[in-house]
């Protein structure tokens, strides 16, 4: 988040002094202990300017909640909103999350809350995400058997991401939505929420709870985060990296194609019958896993540094003819006309090939689409026949080796 300085933030803090814990470490092992009134410890990470976290402990006179933030500027606000409300059970402290097992012992904390944290898009950033599995094994550690952490967010791509790290971490996942207000406004609303609620944008929302399964700092080193970019609705996009590459499909990368897939009217031989494709989150999940159940199919994304740039299917592999059909489709007009659809056939040709071992790819086009037609003869392809609404295309393992 990015603020403004708050003018006379000193004497401000001050002002609620105490509201604010100077030093947390302190109190690790001894929070509830201290506040013999509470039995429940909740947590929220990077609470803003808080309107979540005041009405939260409003609600629940017998939780003392902790409001974390490495914001002072953010957090100020969120204390003279408790300061103002007269609150007893919340404290806050500008502290990174990053330490958070020098202020919580093993198990102390109840639950977590996780309210639209940033999303880092950069591959490279991925590490800091809240839902990163370094910070994920920090919460096991703080949380009991049967704690919880509450994740919401509107970055679709962000949330999909996060699934996969709470499932790869054996976390218990709950309640998971891509539209928790659907039928109507659920649960408190954090600052964010009510405006990107107020902007029609729908929220995701997950309960993912430590079971035995659950990874603590104590199961080692943490994966790697590969491929991790996300180009969320907001356009944060990463640098352009010039050289093409398949990934194999994912949750994440779907979401982060469809979110900006944009159909080409020009394609449609009868213009009335174009409607424009409207990026629905479910709808993507629900295709993603039917496609996963087809056993002759492998799915990829096609990949320039950190931008999802194509979907690539491998569809009808046959083992025992060594033969498969190939589909491209690059995600909007931004990737026209620059080369990239032919690189990319080239590089799916050649993993159809020296990977899936096959002697020969088909593909076909649409009569409309005349730029594929084009590509695909640039990428070798040789046309074979037509009908009335496709051309279809073939080559050859030979026949490659032969130019080659
Ligand atoms: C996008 S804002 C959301 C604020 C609030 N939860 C809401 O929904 O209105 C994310 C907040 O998390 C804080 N934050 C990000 N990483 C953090 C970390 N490692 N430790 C503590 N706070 C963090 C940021 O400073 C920012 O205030």
């Amino acid at each position: 988040m990015r603020m403004r300085k708050r003018h006379n933030l000193c004497p401000r803090m001050e002002a609620c002094g105490e509201y604010l814990i100077d030093e947390p470490q302190e109190h690790r092992g001894l929070w509830l202990q201290e506040h013999p009134g509470c039995r429940h410890l909740q947590v929220e990470l990077g609470c803003g300017k808080g309107r979540f976290t005041v009405e939260t402990a409003r609600a629940n006179p017998d939780t003392l909640f902790l409001a974390i933030e490495k914001v002072p500027d953010a957090m100020i606000l969120a204390m003279e909103r408790a300061k103002a409300m007269g609150l007893q059970n919340v404290l806050f402290m500008d502290f990174d999350a990053a330490n958070l097992s020098g202020i919580f012992a093993p198990g102390e904390a109840e639950r977590i809350y996780l309210n639209f944290s940033d999303p880092w898009p950069k591959s490279r950033d991925a590490k800091f995400r809240l839902t990163a599995p370094g910070f994920l094994r920090l919460y096991a550690d703080a949380l009991p058997l049967g704690g919880q952490i509450h994740f919401k967010t509107d970055n679709t791509p962000l949330f999909d991401w996060s699934v996969e790290q709470f499932e790869a971490e054996g976390w218990a996942l709950s309640e998971l939505t891509h539209d928790l207000h659907k039928n109507g406004p659920v649960g408190v609303m954090t600052d964010y929420e009510a405006k990107f609620v107020a902007e029609g944008l729908r929220i995701n929302r997950l309960v993912a709870t430590r079971i035995e399964t659950t990874k603590t700092t104590a199961a080692g080193p943490v994966p790697r985060l590969r491929n991790a970019a996300l180009s969320d609705a907001r356009g944060l996009h990463d640098q352009e990296d010039s050289r093409l590459r398949l990934e194999e499909a994912t949750l994440a990368l779907s979401q982060i194609y469809y979110a900006q897939f944009e159909q080409d009217p020009e394609l449609f031989e009868d213009k009335s019958r174009f409607v424009p494709y409207r990026y629905d989150p479910d709808d993507v999940a629900v295709r993603f896993a039917a496609r996963r159940q087809q056993p002759d199919r492998k799915s990829f994304f096609v990949l320039l540094g950190d931008q999802v740039i194509a979907d690539l299917v491998f569809k009808h592999i046959d083992l025992e003819n060594r033969c498969c059909e190939l589909g491209l489709c690059l995600v909007n007009d931004r990737w026209k006309n620059r080369g990239y659809g032919t690189e990319a056939l080239r590089l799916a040709v050649r993993y159809a090939f020296e990977t899936l071992g096959m002697e020969t790819v088909l593909a076909d086009s649409l009569l409309t689409n005349t730029r594929s037609q084009h590509v695909l003869s640039k990428a070798g392809f040789r046309y074979i026949r037509e009908d009335g609404h496709f051309k279809y295309y073939q080559i050859r393992r030979q026949a490659e080796e032969k130019e080659i």
